[in-house]
């Protein structure tokens, strides 16, 4: 018999308006979605309706850093929910598509961590995901006590005994410990119930966690970040990595790089799933997606796409800058980092820009190259990164919310069902399950 067709996977990736810059004045998006519930539970209703896998709450422990004049016509991290204490609203709602938060392995205990994705992953039967992010905001230590953000290196070495941590402390119970028996009135089985007795470089937690072990055993572990330590932590910990890239190649070596290095770590190529974010703008016809995606370019502020360019590059002011010539030389950065990176990137692929062609590049989930299209065009672009070695499936990004998602399940998810890329039911009842990865064993089951 011939192998069941290789299926792609798919998140909806979140921000409350949507993805685009200026999302928040689109007719079909909710303005005040930051703080709406219901918004919330609709757009997780309409994703799985459209049989997506999961969703993603992108977030951070602080707002936007910048030029507050110009924040204050870009709500992007603004003003948004705990994503755990929404993603609790959303399950409810739903049963089969899954929820992926973004928590900080800096600013954050273990015990809580471990409190708080073990408990959404029995308030949904097995549906819940943690973005572990080191967290980039060098303003959120401020938050949190600390007049100075940790050093890259220092925040990837946290994170790895971090989550090695919350694992432990998820182990806590053995699967068959709650025994509930009212006839002997044994509630578990003390002997198996374990202490983690943890004392790292970073981190010091006894244990043991007062709360049986979740129903995936671990909740989907995600990753993003994709400089060196990045992929290593991810290639050690993650079930699914996230990355941004704008064209084939450089995610074909990522994806082989990311696969290589799980190897190296004694890990199956299967057992990681790369999915790269794509920004998309969809409509019936290819001339109607450009329309709305030219007038969403024509709704930003120049401050604002001042504002998005100086995010890109470390925050230097270009509030004097004027948009309608190019960078003045001094300002184009040396690309050593890896958000300078992309502006040098973008330049060398595509020449002379203004600052304006330059900042609407990046006006969609940092996106220079968004699908804006019909239906058939974006399952075409799908399927070509899906085919050709460079992603297990994608994290969509779209424009607003929640019209854009509505278009997309309705206009994208019929196309790709047809073409037998994408499921037409989900397989499992759980989010692994679904996306085809094993429950992780008990550090203890085999002893
Ligand atoms: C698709 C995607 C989504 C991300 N979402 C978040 C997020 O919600 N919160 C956050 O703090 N960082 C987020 N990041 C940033 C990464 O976690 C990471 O900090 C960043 O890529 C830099 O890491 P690096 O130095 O290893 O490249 C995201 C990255 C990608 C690619």
């Amino acid at each position: 018999m011939a192998d069941k067709k290789r299926q792609m996977k798919l998140a909806a990736h979140i921000h409350p308006t949507g993805h685009h810059v200026a999302a928040w004045r689109h007719p079909r998006s909710r303005k005040d979605a930051g703080r709406n519930a219901r918004h919330y539970m609709d757009v997780a209703q309409t994703a799985e309706r459209g049989k997506f896998d999961l969703m993603f709450l992108a977030d951070s422990p602080a707002t936007r850093n910048g030029n507050l004049k110009s924040l204050a016509r870009w709500p992007q991290y603004m003003a948004y929910f705990e994503p755990l204490t929404i993603l609790s609203a959303m399950a409810a709602v739903t049963e089969h598509v899954g929820f992926v938060a973004t928590a900080s392995t800096s600013y954050m205990e273990p015990y809580n961590m471990a409190r708080l994705f073990g408990s959404l992953d029995h308030i949904s039967n097995g549906r819940a995901g943690w973005n572990v992010v080191t967290t980039g905001n060098a303003s959120a230590s401020m938050n949190y006590g600390r007049e100075e953000h940790y050093s890259h290196a220092e925040r990837y070495a946290r994170a790895k005994e971090f989550v090695e941590v919350v694992k432990g402390l998820w182990d806590t119970y053995d699967d068959d410990a709650f025994i509930r028996d009212t006839e002997t009135g044994i509630y578990f089985d003390h002997t198996k119930i374990h202490h983690l007795h943890h004392k790292g470089d970073y981190l010091s937690v006894r244990g043991p966690l007062n709360m049986e072990r979740p129903p995936q055993g671990y909740p989907l572990i995600v990753q993003a970040g994709t400089s060196g330590p990045g992929r290593d932590l991810a290639a050690q910990i993650a079930d699914m990595v996230f990355i941004q890239e704008q064209h084939l190649d450089r995610c074909q070596q990522i994806y082989k790089d990311i696969k290589e290095r799980a190897q190296k770590f004694g890990r199956s190529p299967d057992e990681i799933l790369i999915m790269p974010g794509m920004a998309v703008q969809v409509s019936r016809t290819e001339e109607e997606a450009k329309r709305e995606q030219a007038w969403l370019q024509s709704q930003i502020h120049p401050d604002v796409g001042r504002e998005l360019l100086s995010a890109e590059m470390n925050y230097i002011d270009l509030s004097d800058v004027d948009v309608e010539k190019p960078l003045p030389a001094h300002l184009i950065p040396t690309g050593e980092s890896t958000a300078g990176s992309r502006i040098v990137d973008l330049l060398k692929r595509e020449g002379s820009l203004t600052v304006r062609q330059m900042y609407e590049r990046f006006s969609g989930a940092r996106s220079s190259h968004p699908i804006v299209g019909d239906p058939i065009q974006v399952a075409d672009r799908l399927q070509e990164w899906f085919e050709g070695g460079g992603a297990d499936g994608f994290i969509i990004q779209p424009s607003f919310l929640p019209g854009g998602l509505e278009d997309f399940v309705e206009l994208v998810i019929p196309e790709l069902q047809r073409r037998g890329i994408f499921r037409t039911e989900y397989e499992g009842t759980t989010s692994r399950e679904n996306l085809g990865l094993p429950r992780p064993k008990s550090r203890y089951a085999s002893s």
